[in-house]
């Protein structure tokens, strides 16, 4: 291809008016101008809902949408939980992470199970702004703003108040020292059983509205004021589920080779290397959010505003910690983890989402507060999983028996083939050339 074609072919990549188009020109738009060959439309047909109705409801969820992203659906059964027993949908690509869930939900079902607690669930939203005006004149008036801020936003609080919530405080903060001309009103919400991002972001809004109002009927100059912008924070602090799980360490029993007392004490310095490197706390709460982000998804919750808030809280006294924690005292093993989940049941996509729907259904209904619970036991057992192999058999055995059922479908192998070679590598490393080499050797065996 000489300069001139190869040009036109980059230019030919670049669209105007693409949103526009349907979905069948989209997907012929991309496949004329990226890929060769005519199988990438099947490709993506493939993958939509059979049932039109249903593809239109999940096409709403985005834009410019071409197919849907196929992720397995998976279940862990067993959570005890406040003396309530769960099987929790789980939506995750990594293969190990249900099993891992299962297991260790099994492990603490047998002692006592999952004790969870939420004691709040405050969101808090934002409106920026800069002032050059006498912040004393403002500050005496907020009084009135906030009285004017609650009969302004009414008509949008009107039911959210009906199921009690709504705004609970608000806070002018100046933050002038940390920017020039910089203010803040933080304000506090109870949003009850939904996330509350669309309610607290148009009260927030209209906030910002009336306090330019404001500003304009007074004597002060209405270009001394400008908002900057008004949104929620995805910062937490005052939604954390607390969860738990206790027993005598005699009762933990043994771990292969290891006793109770051994597992116990490398279990807890395990966590403790977690609290005090970032390098190691990044990872084991990577864990955590394993299994916290397959149920936040499974439910339709938005799993990036949980992930920031967690990092967040992990980093609230200034160094990235872990989430969980573990104490050794009179004998009695403790692992706890205290996690913020600003989790919704209603509004958003909980019910829009078939599958979220199901998953909702699949766990009796829950409370916003009954999912967060639920959702911080599953983080505390995925991280119970991980460091319990980390600290006994290493994480490769459990994660490889898995990789390499995968590295054996994608070769597309016949039972036979699955079955010795799941026989040839019990106490051998798994990889992928080394588990093609052996099935191509089967293979070539058995032709001969
Ligand atoms: C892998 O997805 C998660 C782990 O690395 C977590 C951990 O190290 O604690 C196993």
């Amino acid at each position: 291809m000489n300069i001139v074609e190869s040009k036109m072919k980059e230019k030919n990549k670049s669209i105007k008016g693409f949103s526009k188009l349907s979905k069948k020109e989209k997907i012929k738009w991309i496949s004329t101008n990226f890929f060769t060959s005519e199988d990438i439309s099947k490709e993506l047909v493939s993958f939509w809902h059979p049932d039109e109705a249903q593809q239109k409801i999940i096409d709403g969820f985005s834009e410019n949408t071409l197919s849907n992203f196929v992720m397995p659906y998976g279940v862990a059964p067993n959570f005890h939980i406040n003396d309530k027993i769960y099987c929790v949908p789980m939506v995750i690509e990594e293969s190990s992470v249900v099993a891992a869930a299962s297991s260790a939900a099994k492990f603490w079902a047998e002692r006592g199970g999952f004790q969870v607690s939420v004691e709040e669930m405050q969101k808090v939203g934002q409106v920026h702004f800069t002032f050059k005006g006498d912040f004393h004149l403002l500050q005496n008036d907020f009084n009135i703003i906030q009285e004017q801020f609650l009969i302004d936003t009414q008509h949008i609080t009107a039911n959210m108040r009906k199921r009690g919530g709504g705004v609970l405080s608000m806070e002018l903060l100046d933050m002038s020292h940390l920017e020039e001309d910089y203010y803040q009103i933080k304000v506090t919400f109870d949003t009850c059983d939904s996330m509350g991002a669309n309610f607290i972001n148009s009260v927030l809004e209209e906030m910002a509205r009336s306090l330019l109002r404001y500003v304009a009927n007074t004597d002060w100059d209405i270009k001394d004021i400008q908002i900057i912008m008004a949104i929620l924070s995805n910062y937490t602090p005052d939604c954390v589920a607390r969860a738990k799980v206790s027993c005598p360490i005699t009762a933990l029993g043994n771990f292969g080779e290891m006793n109770a007392a051994t597992f116990a004490q490398k279990f807890s310095k395990a966590v403790k290397i977690a609290q005090i490197d970032p390098f190691r706390a990044a990872t084991h709460n990577k864990g955590i959010f394993n299994g916290i982000d397959a149920v936040v998804i499974a439910t339709a919750n938005d799993f990036r505003a949980i992930e920031s808030c967690g990092h967040s809280y992990a980093s609230r006294d200034g160094q990235y910690r872990s989430l969980s924690y573990c104490t050794i005292k009179d004998g009695i093993f403790e692992f706890g983890l205290d996690i913020p989940l600003a989790l919704g049941t209603v509004g958003g996509l909980t019910q829009l989402h078939p599958m979220a729907a199901f998953s909702l259904a699949l766990l009796g209904k829950p409370s916003a507060k009954e999912l967060m619970c639920i959702t911080a036991a599953v983080g505390l057992a995925q991280n119970f999983a991980a460091l319990r192999s980390l600290v006994t058999t290493g994480i490769q055995k459990g994660h490889m028996k898995m990789h390499l059922m995968n590295i054996l479908n994608h070769l597309n192998s016949s039972p036979q083939e699955i079955e010795k070679t799941c026989h040839y590598f019990e106490n051998k490393v798994v990889s992928f050339s080394a588990v093609r080499d052996y099935v191509d050797g089967l293979r070539v065996n058995s032709l001969s």
